[in-house]
């Protein structure tokens, strides 16, 4: 069978977490890079071991005859990208979070509707073996019903950061702070985890400690579901190091936890079960800060094998859009200080 042709859009610094798996794909040839800057899309191109580059994406799909785009680039340009990817033929993998605007998310699942092509998103944590293990436990239903559930991320980003970046600290650009990049993953797990439809947001958002950016550095608040579990989160970006993310869920027979990507399930009854990365899995991105995560290569398997299956990959469109609906409600909530009812 053809091998499909991939491109990379957007050669920046997650880029190798996209290029380097898609390339250990059998079924896959990466094809070309794109960036606007000639000489990132160089290095990656050399990095994966493809021979064109690009400035113009629409160009690249097109001379490239392309079927599979991964984009790797500022939140403002996924959906516009990812829709025209679509539309000129190509399958998408975009990085999180899918979208700044719910009316975008909604446009780019409506495209891949139209178009018959396939949409991912990437949410490489529930990738995690202990995302794996405490979903699988309270799924199973021997915890019981969850009762309450926690989550907090403290982490560091320097001012050099945000001065380094022409979108990062923007609002039109990133679309927020903390809650949009750094804490998505961890809102993401807290909502898949407990598994039911969100009825009321109710957030607080401040900017306490970067002066020189326009977004949010903290936030906290308040998740209500349906079921009337409350999942309580805290964020911030001026700890003094990327301390590990946290994560608690009480359930009626015992409670799950997870430590940056340790996950533990603990019964009321002494039983304990615990997952944590497995070494043999590890993947050579060719570098990247350690707090990326090593699933990226796991979740790229899992939207190959699906495009290969013609099927929806795991984290599609929709799946994705219950989170994003969730992060925009903490954006409208935290603007303007009230609880947002879904
Ligand atoms: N999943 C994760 O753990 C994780 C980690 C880091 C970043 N990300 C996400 O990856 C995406 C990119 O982040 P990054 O840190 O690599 O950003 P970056 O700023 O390092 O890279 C973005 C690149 O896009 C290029 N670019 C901008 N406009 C372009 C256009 N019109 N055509 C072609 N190239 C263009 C820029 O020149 C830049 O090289 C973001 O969505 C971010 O949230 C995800």
């Amino acid at each position: 069978m053809a091998k499909l042709r991939v491109g990379i859009i957007g050669c920046g610094r997650i880029s190798p977490f996209h290029g380097m798996p898609a390339g250990a794909q059998e079924s896959v040839t990466v094809r070309a890079c794109c960036d606007l800057r000639q000489d990132r899309a160089e290095e990656r191109a050399k990095l994966f071991g493809c021979r064109r580059t690009y400035t113009d994406y629409r160009e690249m799909i097109r001379a490239e005859k392309l079927d599979v785009v991964h984009i790797c680039l500022p939140h403002y340009l996924h959906p516009p990208v990812a829709i025209e990817a679509m539309q000129m033929g190509c399958h998408v993998l975009t990085e999180k979070p899918m979208a700044i605007r719910l009316e975008d998310a909604q446009a780019m699942i409506d495209c891949a509707d139209a178009t018959g092509r396939r949409l991912g998103v990437i949410f490489q944590n529930r990738y995690n073996a202990g995302s794996v293990l405490i979903k699988s436990a309270l799924d199973s239903g021997r915890l019981g019903r969850v009762l309450a559930a926690k989550a907090t991320l403290t982490w560091y980003r320097p001012p050099e950061y945000y001065a380094g970046s022409d979108w990062k600290g923007t609002w039109d650009r990133e679309g927020g702070g903390v809650i949009i990049d750094q804490a998505i993953h961890t809102l993401d797990l807290l909502r898949w985890f407990v598994g039911d439809e969100i009825a009321t947001i109710d957030t607080h958002i401040a900017n306490r400690e970067h002066p020189t950016i326009e977004v949010e550095d903290v936030a906290d608040g308040v998740i209500g579901f349906r079921n009337g579990v409350r999942a309580a989160f805290w964020a911030n970006n001026y700890y003094s190091h990327d301390a590990q993310v946290e994560l608690d869920i009480a359930c009626e027979h015992g409670s799950v936890r997870m430590l940056a990507e340790e996950g533990r399930v603990i019964f009321d009854d002494g039983r304990e079960f615990i997952a944590r990365p497995n070494p043999a899995e590890s993947f050579d991105y060719g570098g990247g800060p350690s707090y990326w995560g090593a699933s990226h290569v796991k979740q790229i398997d899992q939207f190959y094998e699906a495009i290969a299956a013609g099927e929806s990959p795991e984290i599609d469109g929709r799946e994705a859009f219950k989170t994003q609906q969730m992060v925009c409600a903490m954006y409208e909530s935290g603007k303007t200080g009230r609880r947002v009812t879904f």
